[in-house]
């Protein structure tokens, strides 16, 4: 996946223009509030997925303008596309001169992955966010997972509004069915993540040593009462069944159930103590940059297609050797990274450097 041009109008504080980055690193280096995210907003936007910043389509169109347009040229299966969004109240696609019924069908066409800093998170808080990671990123490799994932959430909600009936004094009988589907839907959702572990965590442990220059080891896992990424998928059921019926008094007066995937997580270690605990800055950056590039490259496994690499802010709080990393041992990717401090820029040894100023976008200014 290379992006060969992009071109904007009208979109959020960018000038009318375009970029044309090269197939290697692309550096938006420039001084806070002047589009350099904007700009890794327009081109994420092509992915087909809602803003990684959580903003609504109509916010992204300039102040007193009625739309914005996109275009990108370009090449994946190794032939050169485009295609253009218009944004109005809401976001609409054309690919190769054909609209799509809804932008969000853009996804699998042009693929990325983003890093920004509100993915901090991933590291630093508590496990939802790592739960939502890994549910997102496998269903990515497979789609199917969406619906395993889906038959799970619905099983929850009727055992936990049972729950809350024997609570309020309804009777017990109806619980004993809902433990078993509950352990065999929920065995699917942990079979399904174990797997995606599986795949990833060598990956990202690579990916860790190269950015830490192998100092220090990084380890990630399935971490859950019924057992983690090793654990054989049948004894899952079992596990999870015996859990439920220890735990049902808790669960009724909960009213909701306290065992099951969805209180599952990631475990993520640096030199064997958690991350989330322990971890400097840069190390927590440094774990997410990992996940995040293990995350594409699983994709790239899968899809025979590499994504191209977002990277908002990722310099900060790295020392230069990670920093170096970043720069320029991330090969055979596109790579657009954005930083404030122009001192890393001077050290990329190949790529292509644009200085963001008030929404215009200068080549080569460095
Ligand atoms: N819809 C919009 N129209 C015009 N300007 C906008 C819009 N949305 C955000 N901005 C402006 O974009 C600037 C922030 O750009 P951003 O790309 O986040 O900066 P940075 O270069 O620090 O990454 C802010 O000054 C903000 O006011
Ligand atoms: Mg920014």
């Amino acid at each position: 996946m290379i992006v060969s041009q992009l071109e904007f109008e009208g979109f959020r504080n960018l000038k009318t223009g375009k970029i044309e980055p090269v197939p290697e690193v692309n550096i938006l280096y420039g001084q806070n509030a002047q589009g350099k995210t904007n700009l890794l907003e327009a081109l994420w936007f092509f992915t087909g997925s809602r803003s990684f910043r959580g903003a609504k389509d109509a916010e992204t169109v300039a102040f007193g303008s009625e739309k914005a347009r996109l275009g990108l040229d370009f090449i994946a299966e190794e032939r050169s596309q485009r295609a253009e969004i218009l944004i109005e109240k809401r976001r609409s696609a054309t690919l190769g001169g054909i609209p799509l019924r809804s932008a969000s069908r853009l996804a699998g066409r042009f693929c990325a992955i983003v890093f920004s800093p509100a993915h901090l998170s991933l590291v630093k808080e508590g496990p939802e966010g790592r739960r939502r990671f890994l549910d997102a990123a496998y269903c990515q490799v497979r789609p199917g997972y969406l619906k395993i994932l889906a038959d799970y959430q619905r099983v929850l909600t009727q055992r936990n509004a049972l729950l809350k009936d024997i609570r309020n004094g309804g009777a017990k009988e109806g619980l004993d069915i809902w433990d078993e589907r509950l352990s065999l839907t929920g065995s699917r959702v942990f079979a399904a993540r174990a797997a995606y572990i599986r795949r990833l965590a060598p990956i990202a442990e690579k990916i860790y040593a190269g950015i830490s220059g192998g100092g220090e080891s990084f380890c990630i896992g399935y971490s859950s009462k019924a057992g983690d990424e090793r654990t054989n998928p049948e004894e899952v059921y079992g596990r999870l069944l015996t859990l439920l019926r220890q735990e049902r008094e808790a669960d009724i007066a909960a009213g909701f159930s306290t065992v099951g995937p969805h209180r599952d997580d990631i475990r993520i270690e640096i030199a064997e103590r958690s991350a989330r605990v322990y971890a400097s800055q840069g190390q927590q950056r440094s774990a997410v940059l990992a996940l995040k590039l293990a995350e594409a490259s699983v994709l790239r496994e899968e899809t025979g297609e590499q994504p191209v690499a977002l990277l908002d802010d990722v310099m900060s709080e790295l020392d230069t050797t990670r920093q170096d990393y970043v720069l320029n041992h991330i090969h055979g990717w596109q790579v657009f990274l954005t930083c404030c401090d122009p001192s890393p820029v001077l050290r990329l040894t190949g790529g292509r450097i644009f200085h963001v100023e008030g929404g215009r976008i200068i080549r080569d200014a460095l």
